[in-house]
């Protein structure tokens, strides 16, 4: 379903920086796949990338079997409104709309019909828990209720990928949970298609595969099975590793 090939990304400027350098990636179908590494490695760059905010300076990015990037300006904006949604930790809502306006901007967007949205909406808030908030402005609501919403905005249209960065962030565990246990039942029903970067391992053990990369480079994955715990362990020890000097790559466990 995505397919990251070769890719580089160096940014130009007074002084260029490589941010990444030859990242191959496969993710399949239904997967959720999380993405570490220690903070400058290229995560959001590479979020950034598959979004299709920013292009590779090298190498190919294949979103059912797709590229995007060679998409025409418009047609590119449509591929991007109907296909992917987006979760940041800033939420990214919109101050002067209510949380069920901002859910709505979407499909607003795709010109749907009112019923349709209103029948959706409703079927949203409810799994997500917020029901009561839709008609509140998004300064009248909690962090967690705002990432509750703008995950609601992300998968209203359905889209067959969705990306988030960092988006427990700005949330105490007790909301951080609960967004996590979210995104992992709509994977579950839905099959959509995620991609989560966090720093958080507690966040990451929700995810069937993590993925780590270090200075713009692959460094290893590790994969869930059916026990969360010891996968939350797993990812802590690579973790570990992760920051810690070159011998200590000797001794990854893959
Ligand atoms: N627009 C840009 N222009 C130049 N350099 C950039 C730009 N965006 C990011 N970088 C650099 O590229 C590297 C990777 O940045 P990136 O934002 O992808 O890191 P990250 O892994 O998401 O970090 P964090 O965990 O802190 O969010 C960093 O060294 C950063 O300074
Ligand atoms: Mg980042």
């Amino acid at each position: 379903m995505l397919s990251v090939k070769q890719v580089s990304k160096i940014y130009e400027g007074k002084v260029a920086h490589r941010a990444l350098t030859d990242i191959n990636l496969t993710i399949e179908a239904g997967e959720f796949v999380g993405i570490m590494g220690p903070s400058g490695s290229g995560k959001t760059t590479l979020l950034n990338m598959i979004a299709t905010i920013d292009d590779p300076t090298t190498g190919e990015i294949l979103i059912n079997g797709e590229n995007p990037h060679s998409l025409k300006k418009d047609r590119l904006a449509e591929f991007r409104r109907r296909e992917l949604g987006f979760v940041f930790q800033d939420f990214n809502l919109l101050h002067t709309l209510t949380v069920e306006e901002n859910i709505v901007l979407p499909l607003t967007l795709d010109g749907k019909a009112v019923s349709e949205m209103k029948t959706k909406v409703k079927e949203i808030a409810e799994t997500l828990g917020i029901t009561a908030i839709l008609n509140k402005r998004t300064y009248e609501i909690s962090g967690g209720q705002a990432q509750r919403a703008s995950v609601a905005r992300a998968i209203i249209h359905s889209p067959m990928l969705l990306l988030a960065d960092e988006p427990t962030g700005n949330l105490d565990s007790k909301s951080s949970k609960d967004v996590m246990q979210m995104l992992q039942e709509i994977n579950l029903e839905k099959q959509t298609t995620m991609m989560l970067v966090t720093h958080d391992p507690q966040a990451a053990s929700y995810c069937n595969r993590v993925v780590f990369i270090r200075d713009g480079k692959f460094y290893s994955e590790i994969h869930r099975g059916d026990n969360r715990q010891a996968f939350f362990q797993k990812i802590l020890d690579t973790l570990s590793l992760l920051g810690g000097d070159g011998h200590d790559l000797s001794q990854i466990r893959i």
